[in-house]
This record gives structure tokens, sequence and C-alpha cells, in this order.
């Protein structure tokens, strides 16, 4: 059985891989530093999973900390999730997210380069692509100037692993850019719980829906689209999640090198589709304004989503109702998110 190293295997999109990856066989081991998740986490997997997965409070910045993880355990591949990953934040404290995402980096590849683990895969953003016309986004558009230190993290990133590529042949490494992870686990047990108020579309109208927020401001309805207001492509993070499954199989069996996928669903969903498909999941109206645009949006954002299909035999099938869903379920369960680690 092969051994997957998660770091960041508590957050969001990790915890949701954790259970993807266990429903294939795979042995988990998480690392993370419990500064954006809870340890509730861990108990949900377990009910979700009906085993505990050995978890290291590690820093993956700090080589003391997560050495342990390779020490103690044969890692066959690891997932790179851990990082700091809200664009506002980014912006008031630059130096938190270069020093954290950057250095977390570099210190994972270093304890992977030791310890002779060669396979990782990598959670990049389709916000590498930058402000650019040219939809869908291929694996080969141009990358563009970001707009937020955390975009620049991630670009900065991926060329940090084209540059290991390079230099340490023995490396696998897939880059994922994910498009817009949305959604919960189906049990309700798991989902998106962001500190205070959420900047991201989904968990805001969650929010509002669940009466928590009073209202959704729209930003821009005079977009050039069908409705006016922006595209994006919204993916489940159960599909996601199965995308890395995917991802460390390929690796696996593939030669070495550098490999870079869009993880989307191929299709655009506007703000209103969003909205009045989150209304039909919770059965009423969510109130709502069109406001102005926000610094930084762009027009439209989806995949190609082509070499991940030919390649890593991956194709998101949830649909955008299963996304609200599921969103629903979780909010409807855990108004409050989850509860602090005491
Ligand atoms: P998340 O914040 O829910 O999960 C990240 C986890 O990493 C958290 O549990 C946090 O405690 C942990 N972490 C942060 N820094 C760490 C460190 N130095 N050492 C150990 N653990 C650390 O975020 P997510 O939404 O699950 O995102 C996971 C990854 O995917 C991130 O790298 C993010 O940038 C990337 N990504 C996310 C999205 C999205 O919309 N959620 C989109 C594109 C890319
Ligand atoms: C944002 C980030 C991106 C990051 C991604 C993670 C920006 C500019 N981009 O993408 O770097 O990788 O999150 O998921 O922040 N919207 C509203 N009202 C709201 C919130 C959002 O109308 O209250 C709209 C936005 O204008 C956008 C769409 O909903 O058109 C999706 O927004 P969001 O969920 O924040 O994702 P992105 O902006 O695509």
């Amino acid at each position: 059985m092969s051994t997957v190293l998660v770091t960041g295997g508590t957050g969001f999109i990790g915890s949701h891989t954790v259970i993807a990856l266990d429903k294939s066989g795979f042995d988990v081991v998480i690392a993370d530093n419990l500064s954006n998740s809870k340890t509730e986490v861990l108990k949900r997997l377990h009910t979700i999973c009906g085993k505990d997965f050995r978890f290291y409070k590690a820093d993956c910045c700090k080589r003391e900390e997560l050495e342990p993880v390779f020490r103690e355990n044969k890692i066959d591949a690891v997932i790179h999730f851990a990082g700091l990953k809200a664009v506002g934040e980014s912006v008031s404290k630059p130096l938190e997210y270069y020093s954290n995402n950057i250095n977390s980096l570099l210190t994972l590849v270093g304890l992977m380069k030791d310890y002779k683990v060669d396979e990782l895969v990598f959670s990049s953003s389709a916000t590498v692509y930058g402000e650019s016309e040219d939809v869908p986004f291929t694996e080969e558009s141009p990358l563009g100037m970001c707009t937020n230190p955390y975009g620049w993290t991630k670009w900065m990133q991926e060329q940090m692993l084209r540059d290991f590529s390079k230099a340490y042949p023995e490396f696998k490494i897939a880059l994922l850019r994910y498009f817009n992870p949305v959604g919960a686990h189906e049990s309700g047990l798991l989902g998106e719980d962001p500190r205070g108020i959420p900047n991201n579309l989904f968990p805001y109208i969650s929010k509002v829906a669940g009466g928590t927020l009073e209202k959704l401001t729209i930003f821009g309805g005079d977009y050039d689209t069908e409705d006016g207001t922006c595209l994006r492509d919204y993916i489940h993070v159960m599909d996601l999640a199965e995308g890395h499954v995917k991802a460390i199989n390929y690796l696996a069996t593939n030669d070495t090198g550098i490999n870079v996928f869009n993880l989307g669903t191929g299709k655009g969903t506007s703000v209103l589709e969003a909205v009045r498909a989150f209304e039909k999941a919770c059965g009423h109206e969510i109130n709502k304004e069109i406001g102005p645009r926000r610094p930084g949006d762009i027009a439209v954002s989806y995949a190609s989503t082509e070499k991940a299909e030919k390649l890593l035999g991956f194709k998101a099938t949830r649909t955008v109702e299963e996304m609200c869903s599921s969103c629903w379920n979780w909010q409807t369960k855990n108004p409050d998110g989850l509860p602090d680690d005491n």
C-alpha cells in the first residue's frame, strides 16, 4: 500500500482529499500546523472513514517539525496543500504570505530530496493565468501578472518547482491548477470553514442563506457576459479530491519531470446562475443586490479540461446543483462552522 503525506490535510481541500485517498486504498499521513483548520476535522475524518489517520501538528516551514514525518514513515508521495490562501489578507500581510508559502515548499522539497521521496502533487491556482480574454485557459496559456501577493506566491512556487525539476531529474511533479473549488462532503460533516466574513462567493451565499449575513453583494452587473455577471468554473471539492488521486496514480506510472494540469469542469457559471442554483437548493430567495465591480476580478475564467481528461483520466461529474445542495447541507448542519480546539 502506498503512503501519501498530505500537508495541509486538515484544511478544506486537503481533508476531502484524505477521504478520496483512503477510499482508493492509500495509506495517509497528515501534517498541518492548524493555522487555518481545527482538530475537529480529524474527528470528522474518523467518523467518515472509520479510522484514525496519523497526524503531525507541524509547520512545514520548520524542518525540525516536518522531519519526524519523513523519519517515522515510509512516504511514497506528497500532496502539498499547506499554505495561506486568502487573497485580501495577502495584500495586507505580504510578509507572512511570501514567508509561509515559499519557505514551506523549500523545506518540504529539501526533505523529500534527503529522504528520496520523489513524487509531488502541488496545489496551484488558475490565478496564475492572470487577466486574459482568451478562454478557456489551457495549460499552455501564458502566465499573467497576478493582482495580489497570494497569486504571486503560487506563480513563484510553480517557477521554483520547474527549476527543481530541471536540477533534480528524479523528481516527478504534478502542478494542479484549481479553478473554483466549492461544495462539501455529502455527509455534511466536512466543508469550507472560513474564519470571519468570507470573501469567496459560495461561503458568502451560504451565510446569507443561513441568515448569518444579511445580503450578498454581486460584484458587478455590467460585464460583457450574457447576464452581466462574471463567469467562473466552479468545481465540486469531491471531484477535485478525486483529481488528486488520479494525479498520484499518474505520477506512480509515468516518467519523471513536471506536468501541469487544470482541474475544473470546463464550464463557466455566472454569479447570478450560482445564486439561483443556491436558492433552489435552500428553498428560499437569497437577499442580494448588484454592487460595483471588485478590483482585480476578470470577467470570464474557465478551464480547458482536455489534458486532465486525456492524461489523468479525470473528468469532473458533479453539477452546480450538487455543489449548492452540499454547501447548504454543510451550512445547516454547522451554522457556526466547526467547534474550536480547546
Ligand atoms: P485551507 O486554508 O483550508 O487549507 C490549508 C491548510 O494548510 C490549513 O489547514 C492550514 O492550517 C495549513 N497550513 C498553512 N500553512 C501551513 C504551514 N506552514 N505548515 C503546515 N500547515 C499549514 O485552504 P484550501 O482551500 O484547502 O487550499 C489548499 C491549497 O490549495 C492551498 O495551497 C491553496 O492556496 C490552494 N488553492 C485553493 C483554492 C481554493 O479556492 N480553496 C484555489 C486554488 C488553490
Ligand atoms: C478568488 C481569488 C483567486 C483564488 C480563488 C480561490 C480574487 C480576485 N481571486 O477567485 O485568486 O484562487 O478565489 O477560490 O480574489 N463574488 C460576488 N460577491 C461576493 C463574492 C464573490 O459577486 O461576495 C463574485 C466575484 O466577483 C467573482 C465570483 O463571485 O466573479 C467568484 O468569486 P470568488 O469566489 O471570490 O472566486 P474568484 O474571484 O474567482
